[in-house]
């Protein structure tokens, strides 16, 4: 290995090479020159700080090297490779890694019998530390090929392979980063908006796609693309007739904020819609073999000197790699989980918690950047106004809309509960405390099965009385009594003299009664990528980027400056399907369909989860039991009995064999909501392991 410092860190260096011979000459005089010293002069010299990665083939597939460095050299160094056979290359590495932590080295000896993995892992340190010393690396970059390529499994990249592949195509892949698909489309509560349905016409639902059309203009302050907004209401219907051709249910009508009539459709067991729709779309993947590779993160995508998108960077366990492409659709979702991006466009936003899942972090937005495009309403992002602010649990607007009622800790209320979002957020902010509590009875619990969920949770408080509720809450006694006196009568007169809300679907009267604390959290970034009507991705002059199509949250200009509840969803639903439908013809018009050539990874795309049940008293739990490779240990919590926050850690089990089981048993507990362990083929005592720490969390 060359010892001279690179070009760039030149003329720090000589400042430095001073600063350390003067120190050598210090300590020859004083101490002896030993090893480990000279060692760590070699390393101050050497190293940039920072951390470098990169892999190098081993005996399974890919190892990897991790080298930090600090100002003071080299701090740490680390493998790993899981696909190496758990007893000779993975017993390897941990050796190593060992042998690593005691003293972090450049060179280590090869472990005898695993001599194939131990020179992939001297390659990949080789490569690590020469990017260390600012050197440029050539990594082996594996090459895939599709002709449809979706980013992100929530419900418009699902929703837009479908529709491709029943188009016809035949060669679509989806990536996605987290380990299961769904992202905020999971979350999603509410319900889908759609106007002139065959649903609200069985209820005597007048609407019409042009007073859809007018709500959605109004609720979005008229700051909404007018082409997309007509694009989506004129296609909603068959938005909820494609859910339920693929095996949703979309048929219960209800009222949502902004709306002039019930138009939010929902499940006809009145559950959320999220769970109900990645469910289907999942279940429609796999029925049509589309692969989806989970834990694959798009990192960039590539367009030729012309500006046409030729492929896709990602990167996954193994290592990056390319996936050559005709079409691109760009399905990532918003950015309300990343909080630097929240603040650097609406910087009054600063210390809002989110409702969105850890993967909404922009991703899509910033690669689109980076290829010129456009951007729409990118500072233009919503509140929730009723969000736990102890769990950041959305209370669904539904619960609204079936009849609560807010009151702020006076006991008052304050606004129309169903004006838009902007608005009650707003008069939230406004109160004591800047708080207020959802109130509803008996009568609006038993109408929306979505509650039990926040009721199991522990977040709501219940009471047989009005004056017990208030003692409970600390809400002002006698105030609420007359407040919910008054909105019995304005109710049975069919008008809300105080603030003019139309819906008043209950008297609020039938016992036990219930309240949630509520206030505003970051919930929709109605801002994104420039769109038209195809779908197409478009640059800040209108034109298109050939063969970048883009769908759901990452876009911007559907919802302008306030997204009424339950368009999301119909978005999703409808401009996923116009970009698979797109995608598929400038695949046809750019070569044809090939050959599927990717196959999904062996995860379960179908998984939901579900509260996870227990006769377990409230509390937190943990248990240890021996694993294969060291302890597993589950903790989790119990509240209402139901498990929450479940995690269960083995450190030291092989990656790819006792990890996965582990990986597979949580999966199994959290889709069937049952809490008990299935012995995973091929990891009996990893199985037992989490099984035993179980029971003797349990046992506490
Ligand atoms: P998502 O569903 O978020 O999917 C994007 C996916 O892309 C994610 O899985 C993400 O992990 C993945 N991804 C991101 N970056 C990468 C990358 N680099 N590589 C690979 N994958 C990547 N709207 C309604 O209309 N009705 C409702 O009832 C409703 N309720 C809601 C409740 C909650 C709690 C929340 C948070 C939102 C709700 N919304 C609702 C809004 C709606 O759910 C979302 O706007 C919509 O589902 C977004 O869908 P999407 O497919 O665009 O994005
Ligand atoms: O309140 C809700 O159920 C959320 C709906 C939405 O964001 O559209």
């Amino acid at each position: 290995m060359s010892k001279q410092p690179t070009k760039q860190n030149k003329g720090n260096m000589t400042g430095l090479l001073l600063m350390v011979l003067a120190a050598i000459i210090t300590i020859v005089i004083a101490f002896p020159v030993t090893d480990s010293i000279r060692k760590m002069i070699k390393d101050n010299i050497k190293y940039i700080a920072g951390t470098y990665s990169a892999t190098e083939q081993g005996f399974g597939g890919k190892v990897k090297a991790t080298v930090v460095v600090g100002d003071n050299g080299i701090e740490s160094v680390l493998f790993d490779g899981p696909k190496e056979t758990p007893d000779i290359g993975g017993a390897a590495i941990l050796k190593i890694n060992e042998q690593m932590k005691a003293a972090p080295d450049t060179e280590f000896d090869a472990v005898s019998g695993a001599t194939v993995t131990s020179g992939g892992l001297k390659g990949a340190l080789k490569k690590a530390l020469l990017k260390a010393r600012g050197k440029e690396v050539e990594e082996d970059i594996e090459v895939k090929s599709a002709d449809i390529v979706v980013i992100g499994a929530g419900g418009a990249g699902m929703s837009a392979a479908i529709q491709a592949a029943q188009d016809g195509a035949t060669n679509v892949v989806i990536l996605e980063k987290m380990p299961i698909t769904g992202g905020n489309t999971v979350r999603a509560t509410g319900g889908l908006n759609a106007s002139q349905t065959p649903y609200q016409k069985r209820d005597g639902i007048e609407d019409s796609n042009d007073l859809f059309y007018e709500d959605t203009m109004k609720g979005g302050k008229n700051l909404n693309d007018p082409e997309l907004v007509r694009t989506l209401v004129e296609n909603s219907a068959a938005a909820v007739d494609w859910v339920n051709d693929i095996g949703g249910d979309l048929s219960v009508v209800g009222q949502f904020g902004g709306a002039s009539v019930k138009r939010i459709h929902r499940p006809s067991d009145t559950s959320a819609v999220g769970p109900m729709l990645v469910k289907t779309l999942n279940a429609k993947l796999d029925e049509l073999g589309i692969p989806v590779l989970l834990e694959t993160k798009a990192t960039k995508i590539i367009a030729d000197a012309d500006g046409k998108i030729i492929g896709v960077e990602a990167e996954d366990e193994d290592g990056s790699f390319i996936i050559n492409t005709k079409a691109v659709i760009l399905a990532t979702g918003g950015f309300g989980s990343n909080p630097d991006m929240v603040v650097k466009y609406a910087p009054q936003l600063s210390g809002f918690i989110t409702t969105n899942h850890i993967g909404a972090t922009g991703d899509g937005i910033e690669m689109a950047l980076e290829l010129g495009a456009g951007l729409t309403d990118i500072e233009q992002i919503q509140t929730h106004p009723t969000v736990n602010p102890d769990t950041a649990t959305m209370y669904t607007e539904g619960v609204r809309g079936n009849g609560a009622i807010l009151v702020n800790n006076d006991g008052n209320r304050f606004v129309n509960e169903l004006e838009t979002r902007d608005v009650v957020s707003a008069a939230i902010l406004e109160q004591p405390n800047e708080e207020s509590w959802l109130v509803f009875d008996t009568a609006v619990r038993e109408s929306l099965s979505a509650i039990e969920k926040y009721i199991n949770e522990g977040i709501i408080v219940e009471a047989n009385t009005i004056e017990e509720l208030a003692q409970k809450t600390g809400i002002n006694k006698e105030n609420l009594v007359a407040t919910m006196n008054k909105y019995a009568t304005m109710q049975s007169a069919g008008e809300d003299s105080n603030f003019g809300r139309k819906s008043m679907e209950v008297p609020l009267t039938k016992a036990p009664y219930f309240a949630g604390l509520a206030k505003p959290a970051i919930h929709h970034t109605m801002g994104g990528v420039k769109i038209n009507t195809q779908t197409q991705v478009l640059k800040e002059d209108g034109s298109a980027i050939p063969g970048l199509f883009a769908a759901g949250e990452v876009v911007g200009g559907v919802h302008g400056g306030n997204r009424l509840g339950g368009n999301a969803v119909a978005d999703i639903v409808v401009f996923g399907r116009i970009s698979g439908d797109n995608a598929n013809e400038y695949v046809l018009a750019n070569g044809g369909n090939t050959e599927r050539t990717i196959t999904a990874n062996d995860e379960d795309t179908n998984f939901v989860p579900q509260d996870i049940k227990t006769d377990l008293a409230d509390g937190s739990y943990k248990g240890i039991a021996k694993g294969f490779g060291g302890d597993v240990d589950v903790t989790f919590t119990v509240k209402n009995g139901i498990v929450n926050d479940l995690t269960i850690n083995g450190g030291k089990e092989t990656a790819e064999i006792g990890g996965k089981a582990i990986t597979k048993i949580k999966r199994n507990i959290q889709s069937t909501g049952e809490f008990k362990v299935d012995s995973v083929a091929g990891a009996s005592i990893t199985s037992k392991a989490v099984s035993d720490a179980i029971n003797n969390a349990t046992l506490q």
